[in-house]
Formats: C-alpha cells, structure tokens, sequence
C-alpha cells in the first residue's frame, strides 16, 4: 500500500454484514490501521447497510444494474466514483455477491479483497460451504484473497481450515465458517494493510523485514 495510514475502507457487501462488524470492530479496536470510509450495497435493505448505519458509517444503496451476477456499466461507473469520492485506498469485499470486472477493478490494482467461505481453489461460487458438505471433504475452511478477473481466483493472503463434522448440516458449518472468517479476515487485511505481505506471482509471501533475521546486530 502506498497511501498514509490510517487507511479508508471502502466496503461492499449484499447480505448481512457479519464480516464488516468484525473489520470495523477491528478498526474502533485498533487492531487494524484502517477506518471504514464507507459501505456499498447492492441490496437496499441489505443488513450491512442497516450494521454500518447504526455506527454511524456511511452507507448507501447503489443500484447494480440490469444483470444478476456483475454490476452493468453504468453501475461499475457508479461503484468507483462513490469509492473514489470517499477517497478509498482499499476496497474490502464483505459478502458482495456480484463478479467485479476490469473496469471496476482497473481504477483499484491490488486494492480489492475478498473473503470466500472455502479452502480456495475447492468450492468457488456460491454457498461454498454446502458444495464442501455434499462433496464429502474433512476439511474445509476459509481464504482471503485479491480479487483478479476471475471467479475466487486472486492471488491468496491467507486461510484457515475448518473441520467438518459427521453430524454438520450446510446451517451449522457454515456458522463455523463464518466465526474463522471474522478472526482470519481482519488479521489478513492488516498484514496487507501494513505492507507485511507482498505478490510474486500467483504467491503471496511475507514481506523481507529490512536489516532483520536472527544475524542483525
Ligand atoms: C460470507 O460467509 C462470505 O464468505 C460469503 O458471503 C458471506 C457473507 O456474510 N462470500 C462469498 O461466498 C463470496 N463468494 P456476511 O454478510 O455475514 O459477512
């Protein structure tokens, strides 16, 4: 990151808002350098609209358009400049359930993440913690990510594993899935926020602490 800390959040999210209440409780906590700038919805009665009112964040409804699963043109338009005007220096993707294309995220190079309730590259899409049930898998869990182009495809900054049980149902997993992303997603947005991680590649590394190492005098 190159802007100066504390760091804007700009956060977008369709449904409840869980993830936000853990990233702006992180925020209020010191936990995070960072503070919510602002909250996007493409859902008017989304519950994160109704979280972030009630601490007294900004938030508001931005219609996404005429397509179901990625904002049209005009709304992509409409999404950068509110986030822009909230002079944003990252966007945090809380449960936003539309696919984010090169225009949107043109205007924010590796200043877009997400949180995917699976062990990526398992389980992309939607309800990723009923495809790991029916799959049968022991294991399964939690990523944050960078958002590229593609489906839960970004470069990974971090995950977390759950344990599936016998007795799971889609309901009760997912609760553990979702108490794994509160801890793993504020933590890994601090470490990038902090410049603690940097990309080669695909990989995602720790960043070189200069001058440090068990040898530094
Ligand atoms: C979270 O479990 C998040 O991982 C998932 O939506 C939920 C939002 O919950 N996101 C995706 O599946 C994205 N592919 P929240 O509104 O309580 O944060």
């Amino acid at each position: 990151m190159t802007a100066i800390p504390p760091f804007r959040l700009g956060v977008l999210g369709s449904g409840k808002g869980s993830n936000f209440v853990a990233i702006a409780e992180a925020c209020a906590a010191g936990r995070l350098p960072a503070q919510v700038a602002l909250v996007v919805s493409d859902v008017p009665d989304a519950g994160i609209l109704a979280r972030a009112t009630e601490r007294g964040l900004a938030a508001k409804f931005v219609p996404p358009g005429k397509f179901r699963t990625k904002l049209d043109e005009a709304a992509e338009a409409a999404y950068v400049a509110e986030l822009r005007a909230a002079r944003v220096d990252l966007v945090v993707l809380a449960g936003f359930m539309r696919i984010l294309k090169g225009g949107f995220l043109g205007a924010f190079p590796q200043r877009v993440v997400n949180v995917h309730p699976s062990l990526l590259p398992a389980f992309p899409g939607l309800e990723a913690w009923r495809q790991a049930l029916e799959y049968g898998v022991k294991y399964t869990g939690v990523t944050v990510h960078l958002v590229d182009a593609g489906v839960d495809s970004g470069p990974i900054l971090a995950q977390a594993t759950v344990t599936v049980r016998d007795d799971d149902t889609p309901e009760s997993l997912h609760v553990r899935i979702q108490q794994a992303e509160h801890d793993v997603y504020p933590a890994a947005v601090g470490a990038w926020l902090r410049g603690e991680l940097e990309v080669q590649g695909r990989r995602v590394v720790r960043t070189p602490v200069a001058g440090g190492g068990a040898d530094a005098a």
